[in-house]
């Protein structure tokens, strides 16, 4: 059976949103150079897309956790499937994930990554779901803040499906 899909953030409102981001990054950042940490899969469509709006050089790597456990819900068990394939240390490192739920998976990767030495160290979420916070988790950057509903659509997946929605949506469970 199709799953019934309702837009809650449309495509004009990210991009608008992505380029205030990517100015402010731009700013914050100016005369460094950002490496990116992209987040895989949901962070994928974000990071690239805002990557484009940073006016600054920008370097790349990809992390890829997996949190055991399955349907809606992440057990807070993180496990990291692949790891970055450079060292971050004397990097200005800005982590790009899709969204930010109960909190578990960030709060065991950024002190993670903050051991590795890095020049600086922040985090930009797409997508932050305060209701379900369940470890604190701190947040330099936002694109949209959400309510607890189950999204879907720029890399975010329902079963692995719709990550290639070009807008975010909710499904209806
Ligand atoms: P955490 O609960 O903050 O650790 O989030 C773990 C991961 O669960 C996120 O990075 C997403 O990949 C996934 N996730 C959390 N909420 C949603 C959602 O509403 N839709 C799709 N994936 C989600
Ligand atoms: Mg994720």
């Amino acid at each position: 059976m199709a799953d019934k899909i309702n837009v809650l953030i449309s495509e004009e409102e990210i991009n608008k949103r992505i380029k205030e981001l990517g100015e402010q990054i731009s700013r914050d950042y100016a005369g460094k150079e950002v490496h990116l940490i992209c987040v895989l899969k949901g962070g994928v469509f974000f990071t690239t897309e805002l990557a484009k709006r940073i006016s600054l050089p920008v370097t790349f790597d990809f992390m890829s956790c997996s949190s055991y456990g399955s349907g809606t819900s992440s057990s807070g068990i993180v496990k990291i499937v692949k790891d970055l394939d450079e060292s971050i240390e004397g990097k200005d490192v800005l982590v790009v994930e899709d969204i930010i739920d109960s909190g578990k998976t960030l709060s065991y990767l950024m002190p993670m990554l903050a051991q590795r030495k890095p020049a600086s160290l922040r985090l930009c979420t797409m997508l932050d779901k305060p209701d379900r916070r369940v470890v604190h988790v701190d947040v330099d950057y936002t694109a949209f803040t959400v309510p607890d509903v189950f999204i879907v659509g720029y890399g975010l997946d329902y079963d692995q499906k719709y990550r290639n929605l070009p807008y975010i949506g909710a499904v209806e469970l």
